[in-house]
């Protein structure tokens, strides 16, 4: 921007001296011998420096340069004064109305080097404006752009949620459906899967498990008997007893569910589980397939074959009545440490014996992660 400056003087020689001393600098140069003149000039030439005389005829220099402050508050003022008015000069300063005393007679150098200054001043603040309104601005958008953020990132965490819980119950009802197709290859074992997984979970939980692993216990107990969709439905149905080929047959089933859950990679945790679910915790060959014994069978498979015992002998079948809680309880003391977990078999007991009938209820409505959240 071209830099002007206006001198205001009731001297006319002054005035002429003055442009004659600056007509080798860069600037534009504008002269005024009366007060309201100068004022009229200012109103229509942007001018960023006005050097004023004090003593003037209609209107002293103090006077112009306070109307200028006014109406003009950007415009650097100086003042050119004669010794003699020191005082009204020092005044002004003090009072803040202007930027630099020049007296009389100057010397030209300085007076230069004081408009240089001048100039910079008001170039200094200028900048100094203009970088406030930037940083305003962007102090505004970052604001917005923050706000805009938080609620997309509120969204977003929303969105995410309700998709993991859709995708969760998904994932349970997938499974459900599997064991359900399995209970229902045998009218007599509807809802066996269900309350087995339900079992294990109180079972798993009464020995203190960890989230994770109850949830595995929840899911490995509904799938535990997967494989029986491999096992011929006269075998599964006989009402009679069972001839050894046909037992043998039956015994297939934790490996074929091993086998039919293997491929599907979220469940390869469960599928140790099944496998093992119907080992003796003795490692005696009363258990199947591969004879682990105590700590080598997965804990999971310990815990569902617990529950899977209540279960059977809590129901119904084609050949007799669900047994009363009295001959579960003496069935489990019966056979902890051969074929279950003692640890497992007395987490059950305590169960038993704290619930009574409402732990084998066969209708009790059962949601894996409202009963993780308890
Ligand atoms: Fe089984």
């Amino acid at each position: 921007m071209a830099h002007t400056v206006l001198f205001v003087d009731d001297e006319v020689n002054i005035l002429k001296a003055v442009k004659r001393m600056l007509r080798h600098e860069p600037w534009e140069v504008v002269c005024a011998s009366r007060p309201h003149e100068a004022l009229e000039i200012l109103d229509t030439t942007p001018a960023q420096v006005v050097v004023s005389d004090q003593r003037m005829p209609d209107m002293s220099g103090v006077d112009l340069l306070a109307a200028v402050r006014e109406r003009h508050p950007d415009v650097v003022r100086m003042m050119l004064t004669g010794y003699t008015e020191m005082n009204v000069a020092v005044e002004a300063i003090n009072r803040g109305e202007i930027f630099r005393l020049i007296t009389k007679p100057w010397n030209d150098e300085e007076l230069k080097a004081t408009l240089r200054q001048a100039f910079d001043h008001f170039d200094m603040k200028g900048e100094i404006k203009r970088l406030n309104l930037v940083t305003r601005e962007q102090n505004f958008k970052l604001q917005d752009m923050n706000r805009n953020l938080e609620h997309k990132v509120r969204d977003r965490t929303k969105q995410l949620a309700e998709k993991h819980s859709e995708l969760r119950t998904a994932y349970i009802q997938t499974i459900r459906a599997l064991a359900e197709a399995v209970d229902a290859k045998d009218s007599y074992t509807r809802g066996h899967s269900e309350r087995v997984g339900v079992y294990s979970s109180k079972i798993a939980r009464e020995i203190g498990l960890p989230r994770e692993l109850i949830e595995r216990v929840y899911i490995a107990g509904l799938l535990h008997d997967v494989g029986k969709i491999g096992v011929r439905d006269a075998v599964i149905t006989k009402p009679d007893r069972l001839t050894d080929e046909e037992y043998d047959e039956i015994k297939q089933h934790p490996e074929i569910g091993a086998k039919i859950l293997e491929p599907v990679s979220f469940l390869s945790d469960v599928v140790e589980c099944v496998r093992h679910h119907h080992e003796w915790f003795d490692g005696s060959d009363r258990g199947y397939p591969d004879r682990l014994k105590a700590d080598s069978i997965p804990l999971p498979s310990r815990v569902i074959l617990v529950a899977d015992t209540v279960e059977a002998m809590t129901s119904d079948r084609p050949y007799r009545k669900g047994l009363d809680l009295d001959t579960v309880l003496e069935e489990l003391h019966k056979f902890s440490g051969t074929q279950f977990d003692p640890a497992v078999a007395d987490a059950c007991l305590r169960l038993l014996e704290a619930e009574g009938d409402s732990f084998i209820k066969k209708d009790q409505k059962f949601d894996i992660y409202e009963f993780l959240e308890v």
